[in-house]
């Protein structure tokens, strides 16, 4: 037998009239008891009441509710300006049936309140059996529509998991070609982000550079194999193909539109310029380079340095650090090397730091990630 693939509406519960709220707005207060009895003898156990549309309007709280019996015509502001303010007020994905419940047979009425907004109208006298189906309709339907929104919500959050993991993939392709431990690419992101922090960067700016600073090199995907995989010092021709992998690398990033990419962008174009103006591609200097490309340039020289390469032994850790601080202000950002430093004061950059390369690391930054940007002051 085929098992039925599950739907949400596997995930909506049974129809338990106690847990849901039901709020009546009416000017009477024999209406009032005589609705709440009513619904009480039915099972809705939890129902509010409110004596008029400004007490609900002025008081937005009172909509904690799954359903309002809305009177029409009350002194003050009455049921048209409800459902008037209530259409502009409640988010788009909020479903909370209103049903009209009015002496008021006109069609006129019947028609305005429909087009504000209400659910459903009924007319006094009302058949209390029809009312119950209705509302029992109404309640299971605003049951399916929450479930639903649930699992929207979920989708979303997988999707931005699954393009933050295709990221990292990404990058450890390009890096396979010469690391194929892969784990160079890991410790640069995590060693940028360790120099932000002490650059007391926005936390969310922290999160994204952890991530983002993974594809630095992605241009490499884009690099002869007799440049890239060439044993010693490159010839200014090839030295010259080699710089073009910051270019490949922000045109196989650009046009993107999660920060996530923009930031990935900017890093790969930006990460081999110097502070005095002598790096590439375009020479840029001082404050004019990227914060994200000033950082991780400390990062990836000093990782570069202390591994061992195809073209080169690894540097010892001290040998290293002295050369980061003697391009302090030439090549590197000096804030960025003092940062640096107090990261490696705390022992941020011995081997056994980084953490593993593991999947809750790259579903937190990609919540990160995915959080709206701030809006600009
Ligand atoms: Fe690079």
């Amino acid at each position: 037998m085929v098992a039925r693939p599950r739907s949400g509406y596997d995930r909506v519960p049974v129809h338990d009239p106690s847990r849901f709220r039901i709020l009546v707005v009416d000017d009477d207060v024999d209406n009032q008891t005589y609705l709440r009895r009513l619904l009480n003898r039915h099972g809705y156990t939890d129902v509010a009441t409110a004596s008029g549309g400004g007490e609900v309007l002025d008081d937005i709280g009172r909509l904690d509710a799954d359903l309002v019996l809305l009177d029409l015509h009350m002194p003050g502001r009455d049921g048209f300006d409800v459902l008037a303010e209530l259409g502009q007020r409640l988010a788009d994905n909020c479903f909370i049936p209103i049903v009209v419940l009015t002496s008021d047979p006109r069609p006129e009425s019947r028609q305005r309140a429909l087009q504000l907004g209400a659910t459903d109208f009924l007319t006094r006298p009302f058949d209390h059996h029809e009312l119950m189906a209705r509302l029992r309709n109404l309640l299971d339907r605003r049951d399916v529509h929450r479930v639903l929104a649930e699992q929207v919500q979920l989708s979303e959050s997988e999707l931005r998991h699954a393009h933050a993991e295709m990221l990292v993939r990404l990058a450890r392709a390009a890096e396979y070609r010469d690391d194929q431990t892969g784990r160079h690419t890991w410790r640069v992101g995590y060693l940028a982000r360790l120099i932000a922090i002490e650059m007391s960067a926005e936390r969310r700016f922290v999160d994204l550079l952890g991530l983002a600073a993974r594809l630095h090199d992605v241009g490499k995907i884009g690099v002869p194999d007799r440049v890239l995989l060439k044993p010693g010092p490159l010839d200014p021709d090839e030295f010259a193909v080699m710089k073009q992998h910051t270019t490949i690398g922000a045109r196989l990033l650009s046009g993107g539109h999660s920060p996530l990419t923009k930031l990935a962008e900017t890093i790969a174009l930006h990460h081999h310029e110097a502070w005095d103006g002598g790096g590439y591609p375009a020479g840029k200097s001082r404050d004019a380079i990227p914060l994200a490309g000033r950082i991780v340039a400390v990062a990836d020289v000093f990782d570069a340095l202390t591994h061992t390469r195809h073209y080169k032994d690894a540097w010892s850790i001290e040998d290293a650090i002295a050369e980061i601080r003697r391009q302090r202000g030439v090549k590197f950002d000096p804030d960025a090397v003092d940062a640096f430093d107090r990261v490696h004061a705390n022992g941020g950059t011995t081997e056994t730091a980084a953490p593993s390369d593991d999947q809750d690391e790259i579903a937190r930054m990609a919540i990160t990630a995915s959080q709206p940007e701030p809006a600009k002051p």
